[in-house]
């Protein structure tokens, strides 16, 4: 028996704590760079940022990593793919090139468009005042407001009138955080329906589609408050049927892989669809070339087969052979613990209580996000601190454990969402209702 496989992990968040234990759990040796106070348990952290290529190039060499898997976008929109690929060192993920599918949402649109895949309508606009201009001429009608390039989630308005995505544009404009990602702006048709995610795993020409998810995307209860990088999320989500898990893949996830191959773009890596179920079916709202997280913590929980076999597979070309991952038939939620002023700026270094005793229920799995090691014992590091995962034999047992756990641990301003999941409960009440008020007036089975 070989000695175990070294692999590396790129990113410091509950989606690659959750990486980092699914590995750990298939026999992997896991560095985390940087990791966090979690990763520190059950892998090696070493202490380089996510985005300092050169350094994590040599790490892979000193330490013999065989394999490496970049968690976050920056890093794969950056090239560590190209790098390492030049440095003759194998990795899972996207080249610089295939990452700008999230990095550049014009040219999300102009694959999408060379694809025939389903998406919002739009117009791209090189100027603010051209985006002004079009506005105004245009009937008042709900659109969204896109800038280009990456601006952690906080590119995006979702806007009523004319009068709020005039505003949208003048902030673009104007913000100085815009000022890179907002060289491009998109005005989109704004889609209404479920939302939901659905992920697949590419060697850019093989899919091997995951589980759907729904994301919890809005700072408070009832999807209300400013938007943020996901308060939670669970498996699987109801909303997309078999049937429609197979026309997402055969309208949506195929095409798209097509298309980027026959762009010269082959994308290898995480292909991750942000999907609005509509009432002319699913569209694409924007695709992300990772992880989604908090996704990826709940659907680790559920995956039995080999993580790193799927992942080497892509990694060398050939996903074909593999055998499909098998999933255990448990539900898994998981919940977001974020800071006082989250997603605003956060005060960090607060002491975090609760944390064996939460992590002692059964079927919980507490996937650490910004949290550190200091001498007094883990302490906050960021934003979203925790992402609590309960599994169970229905949706409702998972959730009921993911939140006894969360009532284990607490800081000073510790705060969640208290309705992840519920939107799946009122699916299946109103499901029951339809089926109990179709049956009464159907008159005959039909002998
Ligand atoms: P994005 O970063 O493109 O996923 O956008 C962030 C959020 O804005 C999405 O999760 C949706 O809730 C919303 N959104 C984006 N595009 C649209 C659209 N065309 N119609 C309605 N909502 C949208
Ligand atoms: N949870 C959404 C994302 O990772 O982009």
């Amino acid at each position: 028996m070989p000695t175990s496989r070294r692999v590396l992990v790129v990113g410091g968040g509950g989606r690659e704590h959750a990486l980092a234990w699914k590995l750990a759990r298939d026999g992997a040796d896991v560095l985390v760079a940087p990791g966090n106070a979690g990763t520190a348990s059950i892998a090696e952290n070493v202490a380089i940022p996510a985005d300092d290529i050169p350094s994590l190039v040599r790490l892979a060499k000193d330490r013999g990593v065989d394999l490496t898997v970049v968690g976050p976008e920056a890093p794969l929109v950056a090239g560590i793919v190209d790098a390492f690929t030049a440095a003759d060192l194998r990795i899972f993920g996207p080249t610089a090139q295939a990452a700008q599918l999230e990095g550049s949402k014009i040219f999300c649109k102009q694959i999408l468009h060379r694809g025939d895949v389903p998406t919002a309508m739009f117009q791209e606009f090189r100027s603010v005042a051209r985006a002004r201009e079009f506005l105004e001429a245009r009937e008042d009608v709900p659109v969204v407001i896109k800038a280009d390039g990456l601006a952690a989630g906080k590119g995006v308005f979702v806007c009523d009138s004319r009068e709020e995505a005039l505003a949208a544009v003048a902030t673009l404009g104007s913000d100085p955080q815009f000022t890179k990602a907002a060289a491009g702006i998109l005005i989109e048709e704004r889609l209404d329906g479920m939302e939901v995610s659905v992920m697949a795993i590419t060697d850019g020409r093989t899919i091997v589609t995951l589980p759907p998810l729904q994301d919890h995307k809005a700072a408070y209860d009832g999807d209300t408050g400013p938007n943020t990088g996901g308060m939670g999320a669970y498996c699987p989500t109801p909303f997309v049927s078999p049937d429609l898990m197979a026309e997402i893949e055969e309208r949506i996830l195929v095409p798209t892989v097509h298309s980027l191959r026959r762009s010269k773009v082959p994308f290898q890596g995480v292909l991750y669809a942000g999907l609005m179920l509509t009432t002319q079916g699913p569209k694409v709202l924007e695709y992300n070339a990772r992880f989604g997280d908090p996704e990826c913590q709940a659907l680790m929980v559920r995956l039995d087969s080999s993580l790193l076999e799927l992942f080497d597979a892509a990694a060398d070309r050939r996903l074909e052979n593999v055998a499909p991952p098998r999933w255990n038939e448990a539900a898994s939620v998981t919940v977001v613990m974020a800071a006082e002023g989250y997603p605003g700026p956060v005060e960090k270094g607060r002491p975090i209580r609760g944390l064996e005793a939460a992590a002692a229920i059964e079927d919980v799995v507490v996937f650490h996000a910004a949290t550190r090691q200091a001498p007094e014992g883990i302490v906050t590091d960021g934003g979203r601190v925790l992402a609590v995962t309960g599994t169970g034999e229905s949706l409702a047992k998972a959730k009921l454990r993911a939140y006894s756990a969360v009532k284990e641990i607490r800081w000073p301003g510790g705060w969640c969402r208290k309705d992840i999941a519920d939107k799946a409960f009122d699916h299946e009440r109103r499901s029951l209702l339809t089926a109990g008020t179709a049956v009464a007036p159907q008159p005959e089975a039909g002998g």
